[in-house]
């Protein structure tokens, strides 16, 4: 058997595998979440040549959720600079869930861009301009790392705007701790649009391959972000991708990841691959449990593991 036929086979022999586990539960606290079919179940993997390898529901649309922090990280590290966005910004794991307050004691910076108060401010610190709205530019970088032009499902961002008086306050609290050159108030809503953006599992993992790929989308050929920008997101989701199960995640699986509540998660192997998983049953964590499963079983098999 080809390497090809091999990755093939791995996907699909993964698929029938965790295909009929029923662990898990769907995110409701966004109540548009709920109604996600919990059946879905797609893998995806991109290689530097930009083949596509895949098995089950990989055109299934779902919002991508936290799966946007690393991209928008890229872009505003890209945009304004690794020094900067880090004077407010941390890049320590926080140890805690996604929507912890994990500001740093004194200087109230998030912990890092992947917990959702510095994924507010990452989303602050992308420039808002009248003719290149802070929008618009997050919307473009997505669909560049996609390699097609992405949009927004509506009522999945109503539904996130109705609800999301946590982030709201996690932005407040950001913007008492001290003087920001931006205003993660009016962010917020931005954010809440940028996690309703409609991709696939093939998209993700397009978008995992372009970081895995020096910033360059190995489909398209698109330069997205500098070869620096790529490798210093991948630290970051090395690191804290996962949330407080990061190290776990870095000791089993070995690959930068990042997860997201409708149940996208993405992993890069640097200068190999993309991968991603979509399906919505997800455990305590909001990492999707079949998603886990099968990149913990991928890596396994191939040797993933970067260490
Ligand atoms: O901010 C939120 O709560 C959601 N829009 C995204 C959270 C998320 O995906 C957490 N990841 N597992």
């Amino acid at each position: 058997m080809n390497a090809a036929d091999a990755v093939t086979d791995a996907l699909c022999e993964l698929h029938t595998r965790f295909a009929g586990l029923r662990d898990g539960r769907l995110a409701d606290y966004i109540p548009q979440l709920a109604l996600a079919d919990p059946d879905a179940f797609g893998l995806a993997l991109i290689s530097m040549d930009g083949h596509r390898y895949s098995a089950g529901d990989v055109e299934v649309p779902f919002t991508v959720q936290s799966v946007s922090k690393p991209f928008v990280y890229a872009l505003s590290l890209s945009v304004v600079g690794l020094d900067e966005v880090g004077r407010w910004v941390g890049a320590e794991p926080s140890g805690e869930a996604f929507n912890a307050i994990s500001l740093e004691p004194g200087t109230g910076r998030p912990a890092n861009a992947m917990v959702n108060a510095g994924a507010i401010l990452t989303t602050a610190l992308v420039p808002d301009t009248r003719h290149a709205p802070r929008f618009d530019r997050i919307l473009d970088y997505l669909s560049r790392f996609a390699g097609r032009q992405l949009d927004v499902d509506e009522q999945v961002y109503a539904s996130e705007a109705l609800t999301g008086d946590r982030n709201r306050a996690l932005a407040y609290l950001i913007r008492s701790a001290g003087p920001l050159p931006v205003d993660p108030v009016a962010a917020v809503e931005t954010y809440f649009r940028q996690c309703a953006v409609r991709v696939t599992a093939l998209d993700l993992a397009t978008m995992a391959a372009t970081l895995a790929n020096g910033g360059v989308n190995p489909v398209t050929g698109d330069a997205v972000v500098p070869e620096p920008v790529a490798a210093h997101v991948l630290a970051v989701m090395a690191t804290c991708g996962m949330y407080d199960a990061s190290g776990d995640w870095l000791l089993r699986v070995g690959l930068p990841a990042k997860s997201g509540v409708s149940g996208g998660l993405i992993a890069a192997g640097p200068a190999r691959f993309g991968l991603a998983t979509y399906s919505p049953l997800l455990n305590p964590a909001g990492t999707s449990v079949r998603g886990h499963l099968a990149l913990g079983a991928l890596s396994e098999r191939f040797g993933l593991h970067l260490m």
